[in-house]
C-alpha cells in the first residue's frame, strides 16, 4: 500500500523520492487511486522544496508511462517538434510549422488548449469553422503524410497523468515550478513521438518563468531530460514581457498568423518564426547554416508556399479554407471598444500578463476547467513597447461578445499600458540558446545536431 502521507512528509522536509516511489505515486494518481488533496499537498511541497534532476527525470518517465506513445515511424524523414512554455499572443506555431513543413521537414504537432492567462494553439486553430483537431493516431499519420503537417489536440491517451496534474496545479498555485513544468512539457513531447524537439522557453512578465535565471534553468533542465530520454533537444529563451504580435485571442491570432504567412504580419512574430524555423531546418537535417536557413524560409513566406501548406492542412482536417483565403472573416466580434492614451509620450510597457488575463475575462480563455471559449473575442493592440503616442490616440481595441463584457475589460487593459516621457531601452526578443553543449546568449552561425 502506497504511503502517500509519508511521501508528502519527506518532500516537505526536503528529502528525496526514489524512482520506483515516483512511478508508483504518479501512476496511482493517474489511475484515480490518490485523492486530489494528497497530490495537491505533495505538489506544494515540490513547489517549495524542488526536485533534483534525477527526481525530475523519474517524474517525467512516470508521467510518460501513464499512457500511450505515438509511433511516427510511418511518416518519412526526421520529425522535429516545437513547444512553447506558454505566452500571450503566441501564435508562432500557426506560422512556423507550415513554414518549416514547406521547407520539407515533416511536422506533427500535438498541441494544447489555453492554460491560465496563456493561449493554446488548438483553441486558435478551432476558430476556423469545421476544423477538427481531435484526430485518431491513424488520421494524424494520414494528414502528415499527405500535407507534411498535422496539428492535433493532445489525445486523452497520451500522458493522462499530465492532464490530471496540470488541472490540479492550475487551481492550487503550483504551476510556476521549474521541475513540474519540465516534467509536464517533456513527458508530452516524448510521448508525441518526434525525433527531435525544439523548445521556446518564454521569460518575462507574461511567462511562467518570469526572470532570465529561471528561464535558463528550465531550458537547461528540459534539454538534459531530452538527452537522457533519447531525444535531441534544444531551447531558445525568448522575451515575453509584452504580448507577441498585436493580436491576443483565438480568431484574432489566427487572422494575424495568416497575415504573417501572407508577408504582412508584425515584425516580432515574423522574427521569432524565422529564428525558430532556421533551428528546425538544422535539426531536421535540411540546412545547418542558420543564415541560409533563414533565407530559404523568407523565400517560402514571400512565395506563398508556406500559406499553401496551412491551407492544405486546414482542408485535410475538415476546416473551411474560405477563412484562410479571406482571413478578415475571422474578425467577427460584434462589439469593438477603443482604449485611448491618457497622455503623450512613449509606450514603455504593455504588461503581457494583464493583457492575457483581460482576454481570458472576455471569454478567449477558461476561468474554469472545460468551459467553452468564445473564439471571436480578445484584444487587438495598436501600440507596442517603444512606440511614440499622442494623448487620445488609439492604444488597443477590445473585441467583445457583449458591450458590458467589453466595458468591464477596458479598465483592466488600461493598467497594462505604461506611458513615459522617455523612450524605453529596447529589449532583445532572443535572449539565450541552450543545447546539450551548454548556454549561449546568441545563436551560433551553424547548428549541427
Ligand atoms: N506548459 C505545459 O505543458 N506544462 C506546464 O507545466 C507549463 C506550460
Amino acid at each position: 500500500m502506497l504511503a502517500v502521507n509519508e511521501l508528502i512528509r519527506r518532500k516537505r522536509d526536503g528529502q528525496a523520492i526514489s524512482g520506483p516511489e515516483m512511478e508508483e505515486l504518479i501512476g496511482a494518481y493517474a489511475n484515480g487511486e490518490v485523492p486530489d488533496y494528497q497530490m495537491a499537498a505533495w505538489l506544494m511541497a515540490v513547489y517549495f522544496q524542488g526536485l533534483s534532476r534525477g527526481e525530475t527525470v523519474a517524474m517525467t518517465r512516470a508521467m510518460l508511462n501513464s499512457g500511450a506513445t505515438v509511433d511516427m515511424a510511418d511518416v518519412p524523414g526526421i520529425k522535429v517538434d516545437k513547444h512553447s512554455s506558454g505566452g500571450v499572443g503566441d501564435k508562432t506555431s500557426l506560422v512556423l510549422l507550415p513554414l518549416v513543413a514547406a521547407a520539407g521537414v515533416p511536422v506533427v504537432k500535438m498541441a494544447g488548449r489555453g492554460l491560465g492567462h496563456t493561449g493554446g494553439t488548438i483553441d486558435k486553430l478551432e476558430s476556423v469553422p469545421g476544423l477538427r483537431t481531435e484526430l485518431t493516431p491513424q488520421e494524424v499519420v494520414t494528414v502528415a503524410e499527405r500535407v507534411g503537417l498535422c496539428i492535433a489536440a493532445q489525445s486523452k491517451q497520451l500522458v493522462p497523468a499530465d492532464g490530471r496534474l496540470y488541472a490540479l496545479r492550475d487551481v492550487t498555485a503550483t504551476v510556476e515550478s521549474v521541475p513540474l513544468i519540465a516534467a509536464s512539457i517533456m513527458s508530452k513531447k516524448i510521448a508525441a513521438g518526434a525525433d527531435r524537439i525544439l523548445l521556446d522557453v518564454k521569460t518575462g512578465k507574461g511567462a511562467f518563468a518570469q526572470d532570465m535565471d529561471t528561464a535558463r534553468q528550465l531550458a537547461e533542465l528540459m534539454v538534459s531530460i531530452g538527452a537522457e530520454l533519447g531525444r535531441t533537444t534544444a531551447a531558445l529563451v525568448t522575451g515575453m514581457d509584452q504580448p507577441l504580435g498585436l493580436a491576443v485571442g483565438n480568431a484574432l491570432e489566427m487572422h494575424e498568423a495568416v497575415m504573417t504567412l501572407r508577408g504582412a504580419g508584425p515584425a516580432d512574430v515574423r522574427e521569432l518564426c524565422l529564428a525558430l524555423g532556421a533551428l528546425m531546418l538544422a535539426m531536421g537535417g535540411q540546412e545547418t547554416d542558420l543564415a541560409k536557413g533563414r533565407a530559404k524560409l523568407k523565400e517560402l513566406l514571400s512565395s506563398g508556399q508556406a500559406l499553401t501548406v496551412l491551407r492544405k492542412m486546414v482542408a485535410a482536417q475538415g476546416g473551411d479554407t474560405g477563412f484562410i483565403e479571406a482571413p478578415e472573416r475571422l474578425l467577427s466580434a460584434p462589439v469593438r471598444l477603443p482604449l485611448v492614451a491618457a497622455e503623450t509620450g512613449y509606450v514603455s510597457e504593455v504588461h503581457a500578463r494583464i493583457v492575457g488575463d483581460c482576454a481570458v475575462r472576455l471569454g478567449a480563455g477558461r476561468m474554469q476547467k472545460g468551459t467553452k471559449v468564445d473564439h471571436r473575442v480578445g484584444i487587438l493592440l495598436h501600440k507596442k513597447v517603444g512606440a511614440p503616442v499622442m494623448r487620445g490616440e488609439l492604444l488597443a481595441e477590445v473585441h467583445a461578445a457583449q458591450p458590458d463584457r467589453g466595458q468591464e475589460a477596458l479598465p483592466l487593459l488600461k493598467d497594462a499600458f505604461v506611458i513615459t516621457a522617455q523612450p524605453p531601452q529596447p529589449a532583445a526578443l532572443v535572449r539565450g540558446f541552450v543545447t546539450p553543449d551548454g548556454f549561449s546568449r546568441q545563436l551560433p552561425k551553424e547548428f549541427k545536431v
